[in-house]
């Protein structure tokens, strides 16, 4: 998580609200650029080496979102979780609808449930990443994942 990033050394800005997050081209993530809807895969600045960052953004309206969903962790319609499979470390990369798909073993998450596993062999939902927006405008994570990301004994 998060701590880790710190810990590897960040030397990049650290603002007062979190952390940016940058999508694979390093390009901070403005209030607007997803519609609802949509999903993208972003990172805790900074990316390379950090192997269980890698983290979904997804959009919807806020009315949407239901238990256990954190909505103290969403904003603007945000919510992010992390992109490593709670099974056995897959990415999870696909879409079916709105289900989010892990393409191993098909574990599948609900976004508006907060990442809760509706298929599959995941043990337990994928983790939620508190957002925040920075003073400018920029999606920024306002702190670690709220439990243990990946693969757990
Ligand atoms: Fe994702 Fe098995 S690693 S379902």
């Amino acid at each position: 998580g998060l701590s880790r990033v710190f810990e590897r050394g960040y030397t990049g800005p650290i603002y007062s609200d979190g952390v940016p997050l940058v999508d694979g081209d390093g390009e901070r993530i403005g209030e607007n650029r997803l519609e609802m809807g949509d999903f993208m895969t972003v990172f805790p600045e900074p990316r390379p080496g950090l192997g269980d960052a890698p983290t979904l953004l997804v959009r919807y309206p806020e009315e949407e979102y239901a238990e256990p969903t954190r909505l103290e962790y969403t904003v603007s319609g945000y919510a992010a979780y992390s992109k490593v499979c709670t099974h056995a470390g897959c990415m999870v990369s696909g879409r079916d609808g709105q289900t989010m798909v892990c393409p191993c073993h098909f574990g599948k998450f609900n976004p508006v449930q907060g990442a809760t596993v509706v298929g599959g062999p995941p043990p337990r939902p994928l983790p939620q990443l508190p957002l925040t927006l920075s003073g400018d405008g920029y999606l920024v994570a306002g702190g670690d994942f709220e439990a243990p990301v990946g693969v757990q004994e």
